[in-house]
């Protein structure tokens, strides 16, 4: 990875605005939210359950597009970017894990890490890393099954390998560790952990505590606007569903 300067946030967002629905069923699910992340720095998202944390992560990495406001990475505008610099921002500079994984059915568990390697203008160090990051996260052995054969959790940790191999300076989560248990919900953190200290910047939305415990900011999402939790400042995190 190329040195980053540890002060220029990799992640601008301002003031966005999101509805769903249309005419009277039309609701502001985000109404101003602002939020910056640093190379460097993991900041955790949360909020409960509906208030807009996967719609957020979805226009922060360019796969949804605002109502108003804006969004940068890495110095570029995500917001009113053309398709095809869409696309080559999500192949070069964002890594994406998905509430719901998204493996590609037709791929086992290792073509879907490498299929970004596999990409016009990927690096070369790509496929090495992304076997490394299965062994890392103990997926040798179910390696070459397809994703309906994964359990959910193997399935989260494939996705996040996926999310790892193109060494993006950007990489946001979506309940990293929504479906593990203890002990690979721990390989996870200390991954996401270490993909920070080695100087990318990682949001990730969570609602569990041992996620939070490991960021260096949380951050919530209430009615439709981001507001820092002070660290040790009293305000209770939802610690309702724990790990399995
Ligand atoms: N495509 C859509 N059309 C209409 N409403 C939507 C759409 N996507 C999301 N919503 C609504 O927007 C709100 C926020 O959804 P979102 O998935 O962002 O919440 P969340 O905070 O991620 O929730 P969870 O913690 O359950 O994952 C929900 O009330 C949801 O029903
Ligand atoms: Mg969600």
């Amino acid at each position: 990875m190329d040195p980053r300067d540890a002060s220029a946030p990799v992640l601008l967002a301002s003031n966005l605005v999101k509805a769903h629905g249309t005419g009277r069923g039309a609701r502001r699910i985000l109404d101003g939210a602002s939020l910056h992340a640093r190379a460097g720095e993991l900041v955790a998202i949360v909020g409960r359950s509906g208030s807009g944390k996967s719609t957020l992560l979805q226009i922060l990495g360019g796969l949804d597009r605002p109502d108003d406001g804006w969004v940068e990475v890495a110095g570029e505008r995500v917001t009113g970017a053309s398709e095809r610099r869409l696309s080559a921002l999500r192949r070069h500079r964002i890594g994406f894990v998905f509430q719901f994984f998204h493996l590609l059915p037709e791929l086992d568990g290792l073509a879907n890490v490498l299929l970004p390697a596999t990409l016009p203008g990927a690096d070369r160090a790509a496929p090495a890393r992304g076997m490394e990051l299965v062994e890392r996260l103990g997926l040798s052995d179910v390696a070459h099954l397809a994703p309906h054969q994964l359990s959910g959790g193997e399935q989260q940790r494939f996705a996040l390998a996926r999310a790892l191999v193109a060494d993006p300076p950007l990489i946001l989560a979506d309940e990293p560790i929504g479906n593990l248990d203890a002990a690979s919900g721990q390989t996870v953190l200390r991954l996401l952990r270490d993909a920070a200290d080695q100087g990318r910047a990682v949001v990730m939305v969570t609602h569990q505590a041992e996620a939070t415990a490991v960021a260096d900011r949380v951050l919530r999402l209430d009615d439709g606007r981001v507001t820092e939790l002070q660290p040790g400042g009293g305000e209770p995190l939802e610690t309702a569903h724990d790990a399995p």
